[in-house]
Protein backbone atom coordinates (compact mmCIF):
# COMPACT_ATOMS: atom_id res chain seq x y z
CA UNK A 1 0.00 0.00 0.00
CA UNK A 2 2.84 2.20 1.00
CA UNK A 3 4.47 2.26 -2.11
CA UNK A 4 1.57 2.10 -4.08
CA UNK A 5 0.86 5.79 -2.74
CA UNK A 6 4.43 6.62 -3.12
CA UNK A 7 4.33 5.82 -6.60
CA UNK A 8 1.12 8.00 -6.85
CA UNK A 9 2.91 11.05 -5.59
CA UNK A 10 4.96 10.49 -7.98
CA UNK A 11 3.05 10.67 -11.02
CA UNK A 12 2.39 14.30 -9.48
CA UNK A 13 5.66 15.38 -9.30
CA UNK A 14 6.89 13.66 -12.90
CA UNK A 15 4.42 13.99 -14.91
CA UNK A 16 2.09 17.07 -15.84
CA UNK A 17 -1.28 16.90 -16.38
CA UNK A 18 -2.75 17.58 -20.09
CA UNK A 19 -5.79 19.58 -20.23
CA UNK A 20 -8.02 19.22 -23.39
CA UNK A 21 -10.79 21.37 -23.54
CA UNK A 22 -13.64 19.91 -26.02
CA UNK A 23 -15.01 22.23 -28.39
CA UNK A 24 -18.11 20.58 -28.75
CA UNK A 25 -19.15 22.78 -25.59
CA UNK A 26 -17.80 26.11 -27.63
CA UNK A 27 -20.21 28.22 -29.64
CA UNK A 28 -19.87 27.16 -32.73
CA UNK A 29 -20.73 30.51 -34.60
CA UNK A 30 -17.91 31.93 -32.38
CA UNK A 31 -15.41 28.84 -32.93
CA UNK A 32 -12.14 31.28 -33.45
CA UNK A 33 -12.89 32.89 -30.10
CA UNK A 34 -13.91 30.30 -27.87
CA UNK A 35 -10.62 28.40 -28.89
CA UNK A 36 -8.87 31.12 -28.04
CA UNK A 37 -10.76 32.01 -25.00
CA UNK A 38 -9.14 28.43 -24.02
CA UNK A 39 -6.20 28.55 -25.58
CA UNK A 40 -4.98 32.04 -23.22
CA UNK A 41 -6.15 30.16 -20.42
CA UNK A 42 -3.83 26.94 -19.79
CA UNK A 43 -4.97 25.05 -22.01
CA UNK A 44 -2.40 22.33 -23.53
CA UNK A 45 -4.52 20.61 -26.09
CA UNK A 46 -8.16 21.27 -28.37
CA UNK A 47 -10.23 18.20 -28.31
CA UNK A 48 -12.18 17.93 -31.13
CA UNK A 49 -15.09 15.48 -31.05
CA UNK A 50 -16.03 14.39 -34.13
CA UNK A 51 -19.08 12.02 -34.65
CA UNK A 52 -21.16 10.64 -37.66
CA UNK A 53 -24.28 9.83 -36.73
CA UNK A 54 -23.84 6.19 -36.70
CA UNK A 55 -21.40 5.09 -34.29
CA UNK A 56 -22.99 7.31 -32.12
CA UNK A 57 -25.93 8.42 -32.69
CA UNK A 58 -25.40 12.39 -32.86
CA UNK A 59 -23.70 14.66 -35.81
CA UNK A 60 -20.60 17.08 -35.46
CA UNK A 61 -18.17 18.45 -37.08
CA UNK A 62 -15.90 16.92 -40.02
CA UNK A 63 -12.60 17.32 -41.74
CA UNK A 64 -13.25 21.16 -43.40
CA UNK A 65 -13.69 22.56 -39.84
CA UNK A 66 -9.97 21.18 -38.54
CA UNK A 67 -8.63 22.24 -41.38
CA UNK A 68 -9.92 25.81 -40.65
CA UNK A 69 -9.44 25.38 -36.70
CA UNK A 70 -5.94 24.83 -37.60
CA UNK A 71 -5.13 28.39 -38.65
CA UNK A 72 -6.13 30.01 -35.62
CA UNK A 73 -4.54 27.87 -32.82
CA UNK A 74 -0.94 27.03 -32.16
CA UNK A 75 -2.23 24.44 -29.55
CA UNK A 76 -2.10 20.71 -30.99
CA UNK A 77 -5.39 19.47 -32.25
CA UNK A 78 -6.46 15.76 -30.78
CA UNK A 79 -8.93 14.91 -32.80
CA UNK A 80 -11.56 11.97 -31.13
CA UNK A 81 -13.12 9.97 -34.18
CA UNK A 82 -16.98 8.48 -32.92
CA UNK A 83 -17.38 7.42 -36.38
CA UNK A 84 -17.52 3.97 -38.25
CA UNK A 85 -14.91 3.18 -40.39
CA UNK A 86 -12.36 5.11 -39.38
CA UNK A 87 -9.55 3.78 -41.47
CA UNK A 88 -11.28 5.60 -44.71
CA UNK A 89 -10.87 9.31 -42.94
CA UNK A 90 -7.28 9.35 -40.99
CA UNK A 91 -5.25 10.35 -44.02
CA UNK A 92 -7.91 13.33 -44.76
CA UNK A 93 -7.61 14.34 -40.72
CA UNK A 94 -3.89 14.38 -40.95
CA UNK A 95 -4.14 16.50 -44.14
CA UNK A 96 -6.42 18.81 -41.87
CA UNK A 97 -4.11 19.70 -39.45
CA UNK A 98 -4.71 16.64 -36.48
CA UNK A 99 -1.68 15.95 -34.21
CA UNK A 100 -2.99 13.32 -32.16
CA UNK A 101 -6.05 10.95 -33.74
CA UNK A 102 -8.21 8.97 -31.49
CA UNK A 103 -10.09 6.33 -32.94
CA UNK A 104 -12.35 3.77 -31.03
CA UNK A 105 -11.80 0.02 -30.26
CA UNK A 106 -15.38 -0.85 -31.35
CA UNK A 107 -15.56 1.02 -34.55
CA UNK A 108 -12.58 -1.89 -36.40
CA UNK A 109 -11.99 -5.36 -36.80
CA UNK A 110 -9.62 -6.10 -34.07
CA UNK A 111 -7.19 -7.52 -37.03
CA UNK A 112 -6.97 -4.46 -38.49
CA UNK A 113 -6.72 -1.83 -35.45
CA UNK A 114 -2.69 -2.70 -35.67
CA UNK A 115 -2.45 -1.31 -39.28
CA UNK A 116 -4.51 1.70 -38.26
CA UNK A 117 -2.09 2.87 -35.85
CA UNK A 118 0.88 2.37 -37.71
CA UNK A 119 -1.16 3.94 -40.46
CA UNK A 120 -1.91 7.36 -38.33
CA UNK A 121 2.04 7.00 -37.24
CA UNK A 122 3.44 7.06 -40.37
CA UNK A 123 1.17 9.97 -41.38
CA UNK A 124 3.30 12.05 -38.46
CA UNK A 125 -0.10 11.80 -36.02
CA UNK A 126 0.49 10.63 -32.80
CA UNK A 127 -2.00 7.56 -32.57
CA UNK A 128 -4.71 7.10 -29.87
CA UNK A 129 -7.38 4.01 -29.26
CA UNK A 130 -10.44 4.57 -27.30
CA UNK A 131 -12.69 2.29 -25.26
CA UNK A 132 -16.14 3.15 -24.63
CA UNK A 133 -17.76 2.55 -21.07
CA UNK A 134 -18.54 -1.42 -21.49
CA UNK A 135 -15.49 -2.32 -22.86
CA UNK A 136 -13.37 -4.15 -20.90
CA UNK A 137 -9.64 -2.94 -20.67
CA UNK A 138 -7.98 -5.71 -21.23
CA UNK A 139 -8.96 -6.11 -25.10
CA UNK A 140 -6.58 -3.33 -25.67
CA UNK A 141 -3.16 -4.12 -23.64
CA UNK A 142 -1.62 -5.84 -26.42
CA UNK A 143 -1.77 -2.39 -28.30
CA UNK A 144 -0.50 -0.29 -26.00
CA UNK A 145 3.18 -0.72 -26.94
CA UNK A 146 2.01 0.80 -30.07
CA UNK A 147 -0.28 3.81 -28.87
CA UNK A 148 0.78 6.50 -27.96
CA UNK A 149 -2.33 7.60 -26.14
CA UNK A 150 -5.31 5.57 -24.69
CA UNK A 151 -8.91 7.35 -24.00
CA UNK A 152 -11.39 5.77 -21.53
CA UNK A 153 -14.60 6.97 -22.10
CA UNK A 154 -16.35 7.39 -18.50
CA UNK A 155 -19.61 8.71 -20.29
CA UNK A 156 -21.36 7.01 -23.18
CA UNK A 157 -20.02 8.86 -26.52
CA UNK A 158 -22.37 10.99 -28.13
CA UNK A 159 -22.88 14.29 -26.34
CA UNK A 160 -21.12 16.55 -23.86
CA UNK A 161 -22.81 17.58 -20.34
CA UNK A 162 -23.39 13.80 -19.37
CA UNK A 163 -22.52 12.04 -15.95
CA UNK A 164 -19.35 11.23 -14.72
CA UNK A 165 -19.66 7.01 -14.60
CA UNK A 166 -16.92 6.25 -11.68
CA UNK A 167 -16.74 2.20 -12.95
CA UNK A 168 -15.14 3.28 -16.28
CA UNK A 169 -12.59 5.09 -14.33
CA UNK A 170 -11.29 2.33 -12.26
CA UNK A 171 -10.00 1.15 -16.19
CA UNK A 172 -7.37 3.39 -15.85
CA UNK A 173 -5.42 1.81 -13.28
CA UNK A 174 -5.23 -1.18 -15.09
CA UNK A 175 -4.06 0.98 -18.04
CA UNK A 176 -1.61 2.20 -15.58
CA UNK A 177 -0.09 -0.63 -14.48
CA UNK A 178 0.32 -2.17 -18.18
CA UNK A 179 1.92 0.45 -19.81
CA UNK A 180 5.00 2.67 -19.84
CA UNK A 181 5.04 6.35 -17.97
CA UNK A 182 4.97 7.88 -21.89
CA UNK A 183 1.90 6.59 -22.86
CA UNK A 184 -0.99 9.45 -22.12
CA UNK A 185 -3.72 8.18 -20.36
CA UNK A 186 -6.64 10.22 -21.14
CA UNK A 187 -10.15 10.35 -20.09
CA UNK A 188 -12.93 12.18 -21.45
CA UNK A 189 -16.66 12.15 -19.97
CA UNK A 190 -18.07 14.43 -17.02
CA UNK A 191 -14.94 15.72 -15.96
CA UNK A 192 -15.08 18.29 -13.36
CA UNK A 193 -12.77 18.81 -10.54
CA UNK A 194 -13.73 16.42 -8.39
CA UNK A 195 -14.23 13.82 -10.94
CA UNK A 196 -10.09 14.98 -12.05
CA UNK A 197 -9.24 14.37 -9.01
CA UNK A 198 -10.40 10.23 -8.87
CA UNK A 199 -8.34 9.96 -12.35
CA UNK A 200 -5.55 11.50 -11.79
CA UNK A 201 -5.57 9.53 -8.61
CA UNK A 202 -5.64 5.96 -10.37
CA UNK A 203 -3.10 7.12 -13.16
CA UNK A 204 -4.97 9.31 -15.84
CA UNK A 205 -2.24 12.04 -17.32
CA UNK A 206 -4.39 13.81 -19.61
CA UNK A 207 -8.01 14.86 -19.36
CA UNK A 208 -10.60 16.36 -21.83
CA UNK A 209 -13.49 18.29 -20.39
CA UNK A 210 -16.09 20.02 -22.31
CA UNK A 211 -19.10 21.76 -20.03
CA UNK A 212 -17.14 21.94 -16.97
CA UNK A 213 -14.71 24.71 -18.62
CA UNK A 214 -17.18 26.17 -21.40
CA UNK A 215 -19.78 26.66 -18.82
CA UNK A 216 -17.17 28.13 -16.12
CA UNK A 217 -17.12 31.67 -15.02
CA UNK A 218 -13.31 31.18 -14.94
CA UNK A 219 -12.24 29.61 -17.52
CA UNK A 220 -8.41 30.14 -16.34
CA UNK A 221 -9.12 28.95 -12.79
CA UNK A 222 -11.23 26.05 -14.27
CA UNK A 223 -8.34 24.63 -16.18
CA UNK A 224 -6.24 24.93 -13.41
CA UNK A 225 -8.67 23.33 -11.07
CA UNK A 226 -8.40 20.39 -13.48
CA UNK A 227 -4.66 20.19 -13.40
CA UNK A 228 -3.92 20.69 -9.68
C1 LIG B 1 -18.53 12.80 -25.64
C2 LIG B 1 -17.29 13.53 -26.10
C3 LIG B 1 -16.66 14.36 -25.05
C4 LIG B 1 -17.54 15.45 -24.52
C5 LIG B 1 -17.11 15.80 -23.13
O1 LIG B 1 -18.92 11.89 -26.59
O2 LIG B 1 -16.31 12.62 -26.57
O3 LIG B 1 -15.42 14.89 -25.48
O4 LIG B 1 -17.54 16.60 -25.30
O5 LIG B 1 -18.02 16.70 -22.61
P1 LIG B 1 -18.22 16.90 -21.05
O6 LIG B 1 -16.89 17.25 -20.48
O7 LIG B 1 -19.21 17.99 -20.99
O8 LIG B 1 -18.72 15.57 -20.52
ZN1 LIG C 1 -14.18 13.37 -26.87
Amino acid sequence: MRLFGLQKIGYYIMEKIIISPSILSADFANLERDIKKVETNGADWIHVDVMDGHFVPNITIGIPVVKSIKKVTNLPLDVHLMIENPQKYVEDFAKAGADIITFHYEAVEKEEILNLIKKIKSLNVKAGLSIKPKTNPDDILEFLPELDLVLIMTVEPGFGGQEFMYDCAEKIKTLKENSDPNLYIQVDGGINEKTAKICKDFGANALVAGNYIYKSQNIKQAIESLRN
